[in-house]
């Protein structure tokens, strides 16, 4: 233990010092760890292993490098997540606010796929855009067994004081807090489910590992689109047979990250 903690401190010094020096960003990933290791600390730098996350540097954009005496850096934990989303050949996913078809075998392979977990003790996330949320029947949401985290920018939305319902300002403090305690432990996979806002900045993402997409082969109009799977990064996976439903052709098909071999 103290070997990979020596190991994981000289390496993460190593990485940052060469990435700090060479990118004016806000986040640079530093590791994968899949191993519970305690919180320690490294020079100044608060560095935190849990089980399942991955760690990103945290730098004022103005400041590029460790000589810089004021850069205030921090490591922090991010959880990787799958996409989950139904779109056509041209990455059509949502018109005037809604779904643009009726699948109900699509909505019961979300629901199987976004509720099933190894550890029964355990649950799963959604993370999705304001505007998915306002998009779901009020019947149905939070959508219930998984915690429903709500992005949006606006301090005057207010719907935290639901049950299983968490409010985020961005993409990355949703998966900081999914990250921390207690859901580090609670939550056993996250899903980002949309909209189009939210996947246009998700879906390529170095934090997304699997995107499983329900390709609507039919051609159907849309006004919200996501940008295509780079196929550099995703290698697919499965595939379904085709399927018809409501005289819409469809399959369901997963990618997965190249060299990611936990799926
Ligand atoms: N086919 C599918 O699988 C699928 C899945 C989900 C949704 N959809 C469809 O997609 C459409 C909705 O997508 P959309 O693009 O219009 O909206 P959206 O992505 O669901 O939500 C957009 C809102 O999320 C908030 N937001 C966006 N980026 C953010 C960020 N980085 N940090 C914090 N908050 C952020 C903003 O809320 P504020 O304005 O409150 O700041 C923004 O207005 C609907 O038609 C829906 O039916 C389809």
């Amino acid at each position: 233990m103290l070997m990979l903690m020596q190991l994981c401190s000289q390496r993460s010094i190593l990485s940052s010092k060469v990435l700090l020096s060479s990118f004016r960003r806000s986040f640079y990933n530093i590791d994968y760890v899949s191993a519970m290791l305690p919180l320690f600390r490294v020079s100044n730098v608060t560095v935190k292993y849990r089980f399942c996350t991955r760690f990103y540097v945290g730098v004022n954009n103005n400041m590029s490098t460790l000589s810089n005496d004021n850069a205030s850096m921090h490591l922090r934990a991010r959880r990787p997540y799958q996409v989950v989303v139904a779109a056509t050949h041209d990455m059509g996913i949502g018109k005037d606010g809604k779904l643009p078809w009726n699948l109900p075998s699509d909505l019961k392979f979300f629901k199987q796929l976004t509720m099933s977990t190894s550890d029964p003790g355990k649950r799963n996330a959604v993370v999705m855009g304001r505007k998915t949320w306002e998009s779901i029947s009020p019947l149905y949401r939070p959508l219930p067994g998984r915690l429903n985290v709500v992005l949006t920018h606006s301090g005057s939305f207010n719907i935290a004081s639901l049950e299983n319902v968490e409010i985020c300002r961005s993409i990355h403090l949703a998966l900081e807090l999914l990250a921390e305690p207690p859901y580090c432990s609670s939550i056993e996979k996250v899903f980002v489910i949309g909209g189009g806002q939210i996947l246009r900045e998700a879906l390529n993402a170095p934090e997304c590992d699997a995107i499983h997409i329900t390709k609507i082969e039919t051609s159907i109009e849309c006004d919200t689109f996501i940008p295509a799977i780079d196929l550099s990064l995703f290698q697919q996976r499965y595939s379904s047979q085709p399927l018809v439903e409501n005289n819409i052709q469809f399959s369901f098909v997963t990618y997965v990250r190249v060299g990611n071999t936990s799926f």
